[in-house]
């Protein structure tokens, strides 16, 4: 059998699950889905369902992971001889590429813009300008997949590198680096004339816009930011070695990753409305606004490339986590090389970008329920595969082997007794219940028929 390898540290391994939960989901969407959302009330729904569904699944997974030292699928047979819990590992299989489809486009994004501002080119506070730039780069047949390939390549590079050399490495000082520069980019954009208004919308809750959607949304973010429902964490979770704490960890990732989401949202609100730009524009919000910012900050020219250099870091160490879960597998229950099956599976991954990318130019008339294949990607995975990964994960973990979880979650920490016996209340009842209720009543194509609704 191959040598897994570990992660040197709780250090290391804190900053690389922060790594695989901060990414584009906290920088890019979390500041847009708020924005649609209404801001105030989503932030609110947000944090309570982090707190609590997002906690309990989270402290699942690294369980899972930490008590069996195996990939997800190879952990669920470990535990339990029934043929079908492994089933949520080869869910999260798929999963991966089907995130991996668009995640690697919009990443790839960030990477063109690091050159476009560095050579001065977004230099305008021209907000229509900068819109239309944007969407002729998202809408050309080439350019973006160019950029898609190349990130994909440095994703592969990374995870064939190894769990010390490749994943904890690259995380180890690029998360901190990113933490500076997203409160210094808070900070210019709170002091913007005008930002006042984008706190209050931020901040302020408004009930009214509140439905089943917006609770779905706020689901599928949550899950989606955190790397959970599909085996990220539980993988992760499976390099950490047997004796360490893995209760103090899972928090501080979610703590981290939590305070980055908010950031992102007090980074970029507040500049949309300084600029009278529409809070609810969707996918250009971060690509389209703070191009804007800098062009008005001393030091833009500089502060412009480092932040994308930046998100495209906080991307990579995401997307790595994502390959990851695919490579586990085939290393752990193939006997494949790491190499050999991350090539390969970075192969599939980009030639499943392509039509990702071209479903916003050229392919943008062939839809289905109005969404172009990115989105339709995004929807899936989201609010559907995620969620119900993770409350097969709560079931499983809380249901079928309730004893041996809560005997491993003290496992680092006799004193956590306490904690565990609430900790199985939620994956067995709490969580299931209301991933489920919020899936019956908010998904658009089933909730509006239910006959209670
Ligand atoms: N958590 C990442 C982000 O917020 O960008 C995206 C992601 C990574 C989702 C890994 C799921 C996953 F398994």
């Amino acid at each position: 059998m191959q040598d897994r390898g570990n992660w040197s540290s709780k250090f290391g391994f804190i900053m690389a699950a922060a790594g695989s939960a901060i990414g584009l989901g906290n920088i890019w969407k979390f500041p847009y889905v708020a924005g649609k959302n209404g801001g105030g009330s989503f932030l609110l729904i947000y944090l309570a369902i982090v707190a609590t569904i997002g906690f309990s699944i989270l402290m699942a997974e690294l369980v899972i992971g930490r008590a069996t030292q195996r990939n997800p699928v190879g952990a669920l047979k470990r535990l339990q001889s029934g043929k079908w819990w492994p089933l949520i590992g080869y869910a999260g299989i798929v999963t991966a590429f089907v995130i991996l489809s668009y995640y690697v486009v919009v990443a790839g994004w960030t990477l063109a813009y690091i050159g476009k501002s560095a050579t001065g080119l977004l230099a305008t506070t021209d907000g229509d300008a900068l819109g239309g730039m944007f969407t002729a780069f998202i809408t050309d047949p080439l350019e973006p997949i160019v950029y898609a390939g190349l990130f994909t390549a440095l994703t592969v590079w990374v995870v064939v590198g190894g769990v010390n050399q490749g994943l904890e490495r690259s995380c180890r000082y690029l998360m901190p680096a990113l933490f500076i520069l997203v409160i210094i980019l808070c900070i210019r954009s709170l002091t913007l004339e005008g930002a006042g208004a984008g706190w209050d919308f931020f901040t302020r809750p408004k009930w009214e816009y509140v439905t089943f959607q917006t609770v779905i949304e706020a689901m599928g973010q949550a899950f989606f930011s955190l790397s959970l429902g599909m085996g990220t964490m539980m993988t992760y979770g499976s390099y950490i070695s047997r004796d360490s704490d893995v209760v103090e960890s899972g928090f501080s990732v979610i703590t981290l990753d939590t305070l980055i989401a908010v950031l992102a949202g007090v980074m970029i609100l507040p500049a949309v409305f300084a600029f009278g730009m529409d809070p609810g524009q969707g996918p250009g919000l971060t690509f389209i606004t703070l191009p804007r910012v800098f062009a008005q900050m001393t030091g833009g020219i500089v502060f412009g490339p480092l932040f994308f250099i930046l998100l495209a870091i906080a991307a990579l160490t995401s997307s790595v986590s994502l390959l990851e879960v695919v490579t586990a597998y085939f290393v752990d229950e193939l006997g494949w090389t790491r190499r050999n099956c991350t090539i390969a599976a970075g192969v599939v991954a980009f030639v499943l970008c392509i039509p990702s990318s071209l479903s916003l130019g050229i392919w943008s008339d062939h839809t289905l329920f109005g969404l172009g294949f990115l989105d339709i990607m995004d929807f899936l995975a989201t609010n559907l595969m995620l969620p119900i990964g993770g409350m097969a994960i709560a079931l499983f973990a809380g249901w079928v082997v309730p004893k041996q979880m809560v005997e491993e979650f003290c496992a680092g920490n006799p004193k956590l007794g306490g904690l565990a016996k609430v900790w199985l209340f939620f994956i067995r009842f709490v969580s299931p219940i209301a991933i489920l209720i919020v899936l019956l009543n908010g998904l658009p194509f089933l909730g509006p028929y239910l006959p209670w609704n």
